[in-house]
Order: C-alpha cells, then sequence, then structure tokens
C-alpha cells in the first residue's frame, strides 16, 4: 500500500531562527505518521536541517540539484553533496526554474537522471501555463514534461515522484478544482502505466494554493497521492492540516 507524501517547498524562504521554530512546531503537532512528510529547504540550510529533522520522521528534500556531477560548475549542488545532508528528495522541473533559469525538457530529464543515480528521489514537477490551459494544450503540455523524464535512459522510471503543478494555481490561491486536477492526474497515471508496471504504486501530487481549506477534497481523488507544498508550508498550523487531510 502506498502511502501518500505532503511535501512543503519553503522556496526561497526560511532563516535559521524561522527554521528552528516552523520544524519544531512541525514535528511537535505531528501525529503518527500516516503519511510520509519531507522539507525542502533553501541549500544553505539543509545542515541545520539535517540536525533539526532527526528522529522526527519527517524527510529532507532539497529545491533542485546540478545535472553536472562535480566540476567549474559554479553556484551549483551536487546530487553527492545533498547525499551528506541526509537529503531523500529533490524537486526537479519546478516551474520556477524553467521560467526564471531557463530550464528545458532536457535539463530537467538530465538532473531526473543524476538524483535517481545518486539514490535522491526527483520530485518531478509538470504543469500548464495559463496561455497553455485556455489554448486546450494542458493535456499536451504535462505529456511532453513527463515524456522527457520518463525515456531517461536506463533508469527505474517508477523510482520519481511526479508533481502536477498547474502554473496558473501556483502562489495565487487559484487553486484547480478536485476534478481539473484529477483529470489531468489520470493523463499522467495512463502514461506512467504505459512506461511501466509499477505505476499504481507511483505517487502523483498536486500543488498549486493547496492550503488546509481544499486539501481534503483534492487529496480524496483517485490520482492524487500527495501535495507539494509552498506558501502554507510556511506555517505549521496550516502545513499540519494538510498532512491530516492526507
Ligand atoms: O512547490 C510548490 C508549489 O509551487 C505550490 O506553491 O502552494 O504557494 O501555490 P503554493
Amino acid at each position: 500500500m502506498k502511502k501518500k507524501l505532503i511535501a512543503g517547498n519553503w522556496k526561497m524562504n526560511g532563516g535559521l531562527a524561522f527554521n528552528e521554530a516552523l520544524v519544531r512546531a512541525v514535528s511537535a503537532g505531528l501525529a503518527p505518521t500516516h503519511c510520509d512528510v519531507a522539507v525542502c529547504a533553501p541549500s544553505p540550510y539543509l545542515a541545520q536541517l539535517q540536525g533539526l529533522l532527526a528522529g522526527s520522521g519527517i524527510d529532507l528534500g532539497a529545491q533542485d540539484i546540478s545535472q553536472f556531477e562535480s566540476g567549474a560548475y559554479t553556484g551549483e549542488v551536487s546530487a553527492a553533496m545533498l547525499k551528506e545532508f541526509g537529503v531523500r528528495y529533490a524537486i526537479v522541473g519546478h516551474s520556477e526554474r524553467r521560467q526564471y533559469h531557463g530550464e528545458s525538457d532536457a535539463v530537467v530529464a538530465a538532473k531526473t537522471a543524476r538524483a535517481l543515480a545518486s539514490g535522491i528521489t526527483p520530485i518531478v514537477c509538470v504543469g500548464e501555463t495559463l496561455a497553455e490551459r485556455e489554448a486546450g494544450k494542458t493535456e499536451e503540455t504535462v505529456k511532453r514534461q513527463l515524456a522527457a523524464v520518463i525515456h531517461v535512459n536506463g533508469h527505474c522510471i517508477s523510482e520519481i515522484v511526479v508533481a502536477y503543478e498547474p502554473v496558473w494555481a501556483i502562489g495565487t490561491g487559484k487553486t484547480a478544482t478536485p476534478e481539473q486536477a484529477q483529470q489531468v492526474h489520470a493523463v499522467l497515471r495512463a502514461q506512467l502505466h504505459a512506461a511501466t508496471d509499477r505505476s499504481a504504486l507511483m505517487r502523483i501530487l498536486y500543488g498549486g494554493s493547496m492550503n488546509a481549506a481544499n486539501a481534503a477534497q483534492l487529496l480524496g481523488q483517485p490520482d492524487i497521492d500527495g501535495g507539494l507544498i509552498g506558501g502554507a508550508a510556511l506555517k505549521a498550523p496550516d502545513f499540519l492540516a494538510i498532512v491530516a487531510a492526507a
């Protein structure tokens, strides 16, 4: 039986004191785990988080990972470096990386391969923009983005986590309806099914303005296996409410 995964993506937020207070509040309020919980923190805080999360049952995630193994890549953080801090997950291909850092499907595929080869579970983000949705291209867009990582050579694709994040729902307070989200998740599940006989065991998260009020309905959909939470992950009561709804 697969467990749901609730992963907080702190994005470029936090600070030493803030992180400590948030993690302590979340750990204190976490009931015995019925689902997997993770927080994806900015790189400079991974060492701090590794210490704070020890024994909490909460896994540590990074928000990105280099496609390269090591060398002259200024500003990049390698998989081996992340591993040294106990990182279990790495978000890959978040729309903010695609949009502000020009990450192509090919780069996202290379990062996915690097994570898998290093024993880090990539959380691969896909999602359409508002223009793509309005042009009727939602399915085409997410299928293209997922196909790029499915065809990564030689790696076990069933080890990835997929996150469907409609770009128009990210940080806007405008959530996809449970029906809209389920429709896309079903498309993604079918695509995974064609690639691996383990698709039913794979987790497809929803992300985009998920909060304490809408989490239960979204997480109640048959193909929604968790959430990738931005803003609401920065407030312990909201994050805990989402975990409780999973
Ligand atoms: O990675 C998380 C998503 O981008 C969702 O962000 O919950 O603030 O809309 P949000």
